[in-house]
């Protein structure tokens, strides 16, 4: 990964108001599979069998499999060095905010603050019916809702469901301030969050390890993984 001194002087312009936005590719260097590479969960599953409202209400042992699988396999990963710079970048007050449409809790647990999940978070158990909340044992053990015997969800945002509004309202705000938004590990497939990085006035840099053709709209793109590239930038910084 070659990042140089002109590239990473987007990064370090005095009182840049920056902000992120990450995918699944933020957190496959902590053994998460992402969704669209070569090794991502929609190579293997059908999206819309495990991750739909329509899953959810027609096949829920499909969906409570995938779900716990996925639960399951967070308890043996942890932040990466990415996640950590990120951490201490917002402790030196480099940035403002990050949106991600991860739902892993990563960024919180390496200690950013202001964190906005526009997918919401995995961790977040909750009755599909009348919304109480639950616990993780709860739902691996595919116990019902102790309130109304309903069945137990994460709360995940559903291809179908709408995004958190405070989220995605917060998102756009700090998007549409910042001088500079860095984006990192995402396909940009998905709506609305792809939409994100183009509603800015200010710089934007992508950092990906697949650059597709469509990329060419940001100002600096980084083909690479995005924890040696943080780590490259930190050390310029
Ligand atoms: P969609 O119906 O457009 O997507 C259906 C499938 O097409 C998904 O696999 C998606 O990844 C893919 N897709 C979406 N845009 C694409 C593009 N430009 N090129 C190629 N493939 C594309 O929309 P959706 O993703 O199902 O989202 C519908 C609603 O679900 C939105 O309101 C969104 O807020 C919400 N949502 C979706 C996801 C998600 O993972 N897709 C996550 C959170 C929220
Ligand atoms: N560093 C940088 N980029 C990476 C890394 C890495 N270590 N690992 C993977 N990538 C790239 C992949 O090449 C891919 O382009 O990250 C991108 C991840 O894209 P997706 O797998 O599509 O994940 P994401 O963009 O987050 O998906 C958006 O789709 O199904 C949904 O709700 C789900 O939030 C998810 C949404």
């Amino acid at each position: 990964v070659s990042v140089s001194q002109k590239d990473s002087c987007l990064f370090a312009v005095p009182d840049t108001f920056f902000t992120l936005l990450t995918g699944a590719g933020m957190s496959t260097e902590s053994n998460i599979p992402d969704f669209r590479s070569k090794e991502g969960w929609w190579r293997k599953i059908d999206p819309r069998t495990v991750a739909t409202t329509q899953a959810l209400e027609d096949h829920y042992d499909l969906f409570h499999e995938f779900y716990s699988r996925r639960i399951n396999g967070l308890k043996k990963c942890s932040p990466h060095i990415g996640h950590e710079i990120l951490a201490h970048w917002e402790r030196r007050g480099f940035i403002q905010a990050i949106s991600t449409q991860n739902v892993d809790g990563f960024h919180k647990t390496a200690g950013n603050m202001n964190v906005y999940e526009l997918h919401g978070n995995i961790h977040d158990i909750r009755c599909k019916e009348c919304h109480s909340v639950a616990s993780e044992e709860q739902l691996l053990s595919k116990d019902s809702c102790i309130q109304c015997g309903g069945h137990l969800r994460p709360g995940v945002v559903l291809f179908g469901e709408s995004l958190p509004e405070n989220s995605w309202d917060a998102s756009l705000f700090h998007i549409r301030k910042s001088d500079l938004v860095i984006v990192i590990g995402t396909s940009l497939e998905v709506y609305p969050a792809s939409n994100l990085p183009q509603m800015t006035n200010g710089k934007t840099v992508y950092i990906n390890t697949e650059i597709s053709r469509n990329r060419i709209q940001f100002d600096l793109v980084i083909k690479g993984k995005a924890g040696e590239v943080l780590r490259k930038v930190d050390e310029l910084l």
